[in-house]
Order: structure tokens, then C-alpha cells, then sequence
């Protein structure tokens, strides 16, 4: 039955969501359907969501709103709501969207094919939303994945900090850490298949502690995994600012594979603010974490996430965030508005800095962070720079590539070098990105 079914996954939210939803895919694939290049001939759709922001909800609201339309067309189109956003709101999702047909929890991947066969047979909505009862397989057996050269791989699910704003305790559960020798396998597969770049993936990369004996900390795993013959770049993300220590730093400066970018959240440079978010650090400690990274022998970049209007959020507390962009020099930030969540502290903090302030310290903020990045570009004018071309450039050069340090350098070049790393002279810049000339070999 499922063998003639075209299923089509719409993501929504971080990088270990599009891995989530490569897995789904793998499943749905294994077990005999077929990915449909688009929405509408689909026969079944799955959105995988976010819910870090109630914005990110709202826009799946709105788009489930879309797909009714699909829905009236063809009674038997499936629909599945899954990923946080579906753990979070469980049920409810029903109550407001009765056609959906299938609800499940992130790491459910290794299921959905289960599920979809259990919607198709009934009339009612196939629903599996259990967490702590029941942990999740850390091994996936099918991934289908979208690049060729750029490959996702879980080291650890779940996280075990308690930030006041954040929700995803309550979506992704407890943390669990992958064996290494696991994630040591599926990056030799990796290399095999001909994957240049692995990006390992955790809600807090650097807290992983390997559960077999061999014991690894994060950085023995990065160690180990530069071992790997053929292996040319590793990405990594997120670590949290207190567990990035010097053995950390060391792994990435004698390991060349491990590419020269860090992006460590900071969320406020405020340490009054920084505590109620139970950060953990002051912005002192911070300062001092980035220093040590400024200090190392090669140049890293460091990227960051910032929230403007947390609760109790002075007009001083955010100006300490708008020195602290100015004493760090980010290669780029990613800054949102303060979004209350269901279930976590800081609700009881109420949200007290009106939308229209919080827009206004988003302005500001974006606006000198711009400026930074303008001139941090700037420095790479006329340099040879590597980078792994890795897609289409959405401005109007053909080619866009990522360097080491995880600036993106638009440039003309035949189709042939997408999956390549090759070098670019940077003859323009933006805030945003470098222009970039192929050098032909
Ligand atoms: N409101 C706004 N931004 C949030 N983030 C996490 N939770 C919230 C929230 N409640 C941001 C943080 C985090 C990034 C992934 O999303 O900056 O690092």
C-alpha cells in the first residue's frame, strides 16, 4: 500500500531540525514512498517544527491553513504536524486543526513511515508523543540527505541547562550522548560516500560525554574524528560558553580540518540579565572565553545568538549588549525578540518590554552589528580565500561557496565545482558576504 505514496517534509527551524527531517525522510524512503518535489501531488506532507519562538508556531498554524486546501482537494492527503512544536502543543493542534493526521515528538523519525501506514488504516489521528518513558534510539539507519558533501550527524539529543526563556528541555527531553564509536562510523561511511564537510549537531555540543568506555570528551571526539582519512572539514554546533575550555580550544587549534568558527550564544551582555536567564556566566567570563579564542595562534571566528527584551531588560542592560558587540567584534549575530514559552521560569518574569521596544532594540542593535561585519568583511578585499561550494548564490553570481570561517563568498564559476573547495579571490564585500573571483587551477 504505502510502496506508491510521495511524501514531501517542509522544515522549519535550526540545523538539527533539516538532520530530523533528512531521517524522516530516510525512513518514509526505506520503507518504500518516494520524495514528491513539491507540496501539491503529495500524498503525504509532514511539517517538521519549531517552537523556540511563538512565531515559529504561528507560522505553522498559518500554513496548515494553506495546506486545507490540499486537504478539501483529497480527502486521503496526509498530514503530519511533527518535531517540537508538535511535543509541545501535543493535542491541542487538533483541537485547532482537526484534519491533521499524524502528531509526533522530535527524534521520531525512525517511526513516521509506522505512523503514516497507522493514519492511512484508521480514521483517527496517529499520535506518538510520549518522551522520558520511552528515549529515542541515538542510531539512525536511513538518512536521505539533501547535499552531497555537507553531512549532519548527531552526537547528543536533548539538553540538560535550565535557561529560563528556553523551551527545548521540554521538546527534545534530557540530554543523551551518542557512543563514539557510532558517530566515528558514520563519519568514515561518510567520507566513503564522498562527504567533504560534517557538521556535529547537540543542543550543547561541548557538554557531550561519550557513554562507552572509551570515554571522550568533546574534544577527544573532535580528535578522533580529524583522524579520518579524506575528512576535510568539521563543523560544529552549539557549545555553551561555560564548558568551552582549553582542551576544546586546543583540539581546534592543532586539528586543521576543524573549521576556524565558533558560534558561542551569548543572549545578553548584561550579567544582571544573564543571570535571571540562568546563563551561568558573567559577561566578564564571557569577555575572558573570547579573549582566549582571540589569543589562539590561528584566527577564529566567532558568531553569536543575542535576545533583546527578556524580562526586566533595562535601557542600561541593553546598552552593556550593545558594548559587548562592540569590545567582541562577532563575525555575525543572530538576534531575536524575546518570545514568552510555555512551561519555562521565565515566564513568571512576565514580559514587560513592550513589542515596539523590543523592535526598536532589535534595530539599533542589528544596525551597529552591520557596521561591525561591514568592516570585518572589508579586511578580506584582494585576499585568496578556500571555500567549499556548497550551492547557487541567491544574488545574481552563479556559484556561492562557504569558507573555513564560515563566510559565505558569491562568485561565477561552472556548475561542476558545486562539492569542490576551491580558491576565490575576493574582489567586493558586504556586510553579509564577499564577492568573490574563481581562481581556475
Ligand atoms: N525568545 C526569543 N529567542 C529565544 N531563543 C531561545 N528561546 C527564545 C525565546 N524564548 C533564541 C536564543 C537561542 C536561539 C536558538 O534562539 O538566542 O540561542
Amino acid at each position: 500500500m504505502s510502496k506508491e505514496r510521495k511524501f514531501f517534509i517542509e522544515t522549519f527551524g535550526c540545523q538539527m531540525n533539516e538532520l530530523d527531517s533528512e531521517k524522516i525522510a530516510g525512513n518514509l524512503r526505506h520503507k518504500g514512498m518516494e520524495p514528491a518535489g513539491e507540496a501539491t501531488g503529495a500524498d503525504v506532507i509532514i511539517l517538521n517544527t519549531c517552537s523556540v519562538r511563538e512565531k515559529a508556531v504561528q507560522k505553522v498554524y498559518a500554513r496548515l491553513g494553506e495546506i486545507r486546501k490540499l486537504k478539501s482537494e483529497r480527502q486521503d492527503l496526509i498530514v503530519g504536524v511533527v518535531g517540537c512544536m508538535a511535543q509541545l502543543e501535543g493535542e491541542r493542534i487538533l483541537k485547532k486543526v482537526p484534519y491533521v493526521n499524524i502528531l509526533a515528538g522530535p527524534q521520531k523519525g525512525h517511526v513516521i513511515a509506522d505512523l503514516v501506514d497507522r493514519a492511512a488504516d484508521s480514521r483517527s489521528p496517529a499520535i506518538d508523543l510520549r518522551m522520558d518513558e520511552d528515549p529515542e534510539p541515538l542510531e539512525t539507519a536511513f538518512v536521505l540527505r539533501e547535499s552531497r558533501w555537507r553531512a549532519g550527524v548527531t552526537i547528543s539529543e536533548g539538553c540538560d541547562r535550565c535557561c529560563s526563556f528556553c523551551v527545548v528541555p521540554f521538546t527534545r527531553g534530557k540530554q543523551r550522548d551518542r557512543d563514539s564509536a557510532n558517530i566515528v562510523r558514520e563519519v568514515r561511511d561518510l567520507v566513503g560516500q564522498g562527504y567533504l564537510e560534517i557538521v556535529l549537531l547537540g543542543q550543547t555540543v561541548n557538554a557531550y560525554r561519550d557513554p562507552s568506555v572509551a570515554g571522550l570528551t568533546f574534544a577527544g571526539l573532535l580528535r578522533k574524528l580529524a583522524e579520518v582519512e579524506g575528512l576535510k572539514r568539521i563543523r560544529f554546533t552549539s557549545p555553551h560558553p561555560n564548558e568551552f575550555d582549553d582542551e576544546l580550544l586546543d583540539a581546534m587549534v592543532s586539528c586543521p580540518q576543524i573549521c576556524d568558527h565558533v558560534h558561542l550564544p551569548v543572549q545578553s551582555g548584561s550579567t544582571r540579565v544573564l543571570r535571571s536567564m540562568r546563563r551561568g556566566y558573567t559577561r566578564e567570563k564571557y569577555l575572558s572565553t573570547i579573549s582566549r579564542i582571540r589569543r589562539a595562534p590561528r584566527p577564529i571566528a566567532v558568531s553569536t545568538d543575542i535576545i533583546v527584551g527578556f524580562p526586566g531588560e533595562s535601557e542600561e542592560d541593553f546598552r552593556d549588549t550593545l558594548t559587548l558587540l562592540d569590545q567582541v567584534q562577532y563575525d555575525s549575530v543572530f538576534s531575536f525578540k524575546y518570545s514568552p514559552r510555555p512551561n519555562t521560569e521565565a515566564l513568571e518574569l512576565g514580559d514587560d518590554v513592550g513589542d515596539e521596544e523590543k523592535g526598536s532594540r532589535l534595530t539599533v542593535l542589528q544596525e551597529q552589528q552591520r557596521l561591525i561585519q561591514y568592516n570585518r568583511n572589508a579586511a578580506y578585499q584582494g585576499q585568496i580565500v578556500e571555500v567549499l561550494v556548497d550551492g547557487k548564490a541567491r544574488s545574481r553570481f552563479a556559484l556561492a561557496g562557504r569558507m573555513s570561517n564560515n563566510r559565505i563568498v558569491n562568485f561565477d564559476g561552472p556548475e561542476s565545482l558545486l562539492g569542490h573547495i576551491v580558491k576565490v579571490e575576493v574582489a567586493g564585500f558586504s556586510a553579509n558576504s564577499l564577492k568573490g573571483v574563481w581562481i581556475q587551477q
